[in-house]
């Protein structure tokens, strides 16, 4: 059954209401232990990132590649590098991954090429002024866009670097193995649509656009952000649009919220982007234990054209950087979660989620919580729904990259290979070590984060208003406790949570939704209705609420008037009973928390599956006994045997006239 069935193929405003999980190939899992990872084991865990809920896979570069900055130095823009596969293998895992409804985002980086690139080895070869040598961006001076700031500061001097074979220095913005390409060039930009039209040709979803504030340079600029940039922009959408419409653009811009909203244009540039300053300011408000930071940026956040998204991550498999802040702010951010200064590399922080926690599960949940509530697509980092740990000895930032842990076995689990053999040491810190911090563990403890991540993916997903509704912050007492509301056509949930080590209480005015009754999105337990004073909000350490702002009772378990749920089916009205993902978790229980034979009503219904479908022939036709485990919010589960069967309009109406809660949906 797929668990992504509710995302509607054609929808093309699909990524707004993704969960994106990223991973790198050759992290992920090794089919033919050599160590490496590769697309056939992709292909093998695709199940697990199905199980997990997410609905978006980006993959970090896997085009051949020296891998001096783990692929983002391409070589070659149509293959594969050898280690993680073959064109085909890639195909296959498209295809195995749209079968389960698994969107694809693969990395477009065409700021700069490798040095190994047969364009740069042709270019410093050709004469001075010639198409070929203009592919890259030369000069006899070092002195030229002296205004550029250098990113990689920990490991380059200078944007500029002497080739000895070109006589000439050529331009870098990230390592000097990495010379930029010339937009002046048109044959760049014919370059860059060809690669464009291979891969979504191929199917692929979407594209990340790397480091694409820095396409053109300027004298007198600090060339980032150009209007070159976003003219080129445009015509690359446009591209898009007459071509592939429904696919994706995601702008890795690294900027302060106004010139980031630049990359969406009017609606004709980028999709989505990553809110980049938000990222370092949900860990200073938790470290804090004051909203301020997070409102602060969020007010300083223009509003983007209808069509876009803001994409949210905690962590990807870079520094946490650290530009998007004041100075003291960074020098407050190393020092509180980067104490050791082997952890902090060129502006930032080289750790993961769970260490830069303090392994705090209270921490973890919240701020995950943070990351699914703030509006726009939450981004997951590969290991981070289990908690992994990271090793900051490594080189760069291979730290946060190492093997996903799948079980206690050898390597992992990650591969069958000599453990001398791997691309990196799996993690050995005795807090966060594989034999004990894997997914096979966390899968057989219901308690795991892996199971609450999985749970809290599935409750999102059940409210658009998430990834689509508007955000309004609640106005309250106290700093400690963040408050807002999203709300998208009937559905208003008000999120609720405390950035401090202790209990608080907080006095909201919630005067806006007065008449309505909060409702706990996990227990479904009802609070006390709100009123036009303020609302009493009481929180343990850490602790936060997804509440919907019920107007009426059940007013929003997605009935109708008649108490019938709606569901659109395809082909056999029985496929509801197999593949509709939200029959069994929103129907089922709706039905059944009114069902008058259904037993403990005091009980909140936390989750039905359907365990079996027995098939009972007769008068010509099909009807099924479902066998139906329902778990609750406390206590024993039960197991509960329900026969349906299918009625055309008029029958259901006869029956419905009858016994009015004899229906479970509409189709
Ligand atoms: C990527 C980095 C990479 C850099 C240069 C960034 O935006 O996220 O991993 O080193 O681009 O390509």
């Amino acid at each position: 059954m797929s668990q992504n069935a509710a995302v509607s193929a054609g929808d093309p405003l699909w990524y707004k209401d993704a969960v994106i999980y990223q991973l790198h190939i050759k992290s992920f899992f090794d089919g033919n232990d050599d160590g490496i990872g590769d697309f056939r084991g992709l292909i093998q865990k695709l199940d697990y990132l199905e199980n997990l809920g997410v609905t978006t896979l980006w993959l970090l570069p896997f085009y051949p590649s020296p891998l001096r900055d783990d692929g983002y130095d391409i070589a070659d823009y149509y293959n594969v590098h050898p280690d993680y596969g073959t064109m085909r293998d890639f195909r296959r895992f498209l295809q195995e991954a749209h079968k389960r409804n698994l969107r694809v985002v693969t990395e477009l980086v065409i700021n700069h090429t490798s040095d190994q690139h047969a364009w740069f080895q042709r270019a410093r070869r050709a004469k001075a002024g010639s198409p070929e040598r203009d592919y890259y961006v030369w000069s006899d001076t070092p002195d030229k866009y002296q205004e550029a700031r250098i990113i990689f500061q920990d490991f380059e001097g200078s944007n500029w670097s002497w080739d000895p074979v070109a006589n000439a220095y050529f331009w870098h913005r990230f390592y000097s193995h990495q010379p930029d390409l010339n937009f002046d060039n048109p044959r760049v930009h014919e370059e860059i649509i060809r690669m464009l039209d291979f891969w979504m040709g191929m199917g692929v979803d979407g594209l990340r656009l790397d480091a694409i504030p820095y396409l053109y340079e300027r004298e007198g600029t600090n060339c980032e952000n150009l209007p070159e940039t976003h003219a080129f922009l445009k015509k690359l959408r446009a591209h898009v649009d007459a071509h592939y419409p429904g696919r994706m653009f995601l702008a890795e811009a690294n900027q302060w919220p106004e010139d980031a909203v630049a990359y969406f244009g009017d609606g004709d540039e980028c999709h989505t982007a990553f809110h980049f300053p938000v990222m370092p300011r949900l860990y200073m408000a938790l470290r804090m234990e004051d909203r301020f930071p997070i409102i602060d940026i969020l007010d300083q956040t223009p509003p983007i054209p209808d069509p876009c998204q803001w994409l949210m991550f905690l962590r990807n498999h870079d520094e946490l950087t650290l530009e998007m802040v004041t100075d003291e702010e960074r020098d407050y951010m190393r020092r509180v979660y980067a104490e050791d200064p082997r952890a902090r590399i060129n502006l930032g922080i080289r750790r993961r989620l769970a260490p830069l926690l303090e392994n705090n599960r209270k921490k973890l949940e919240l701020m995950n919580t943070l990351l699914f509530s703030l509006p726009g697509s939450p981004v997951i980092y590969y290991g981070d729904e289990i908690g992994m740990g990271d090793n900051y000895y490594l080189g760069d930032r291979d730290g946060v990259r190492t093997p996903m842990q799948w079980s206690l076995d050898r390597n992992a689990g990650f591969s069958y290979a000599n453990p001398q053999k791997l691309y990196l040491p799996v993690i050995i810190d005795p807090e966060y070590h594989y034999e004990v911090l894997n997914v096979e563990n966390q899968q057989k403890n219901v308690s795991s984060l892996l199971w609450w991540t999985r749970q809290a993916i599935a409750t999102r997903k059940r409210y658009k208003a998430f990834g689509r509704g508007s955000m309004k912050f609640v106005a309250g007492d106290n700093a400690q406790v963040l408050a807002f509301v999203r709300e998208h056509e009937d559905e208003r949930i008000l999120v609720v949570v405390n950035l401090s080590k202790y209990t608080q209480m907080a006095l909201l005015d919630l005067a806006d939704y007065a008449g309505s009754t909060p409702v706990e999105l996990y227990s479904q337990n009802r609070l006390l209705e709100v009123k036009e004073s303020s609302y009493v909000v009481t929180l343990s350490p850490y602790a936060y609420y997804w509440l919907a702002l019920e107007r009426e009772t059940h007013e929003d378990d997605g009935t109708t008037d008649e108490g019938m749920y709606e569901l659109e089916v395809q082909g056999e009205w029985s496929s509801v009973l197999t593949e509709s993902h939200e029959f069994a978790a929103q129907a089922l229980p709706a039905y059944l928390r009114t069902a008058r034979w259904f037993g403990d009503k005091r009980r909140s219904i936390q989750h039905a599956s359907i365990a079996d479908t027995l098939p009972v022939e007769g008068g010509g036709e099909t009807a099924y006994l479902l066998v139906i485990e329902v778990s609750y919010r406390e206590g024993a589960s039960d197991t509960v045997l329900l026969p349906v069967a299918y009625a055309g309009a008029d029958k259901a109406q006869r029956l419905l006239d009858e016994s009015p809660r004899s229906a479970i949906a509409r189709l």
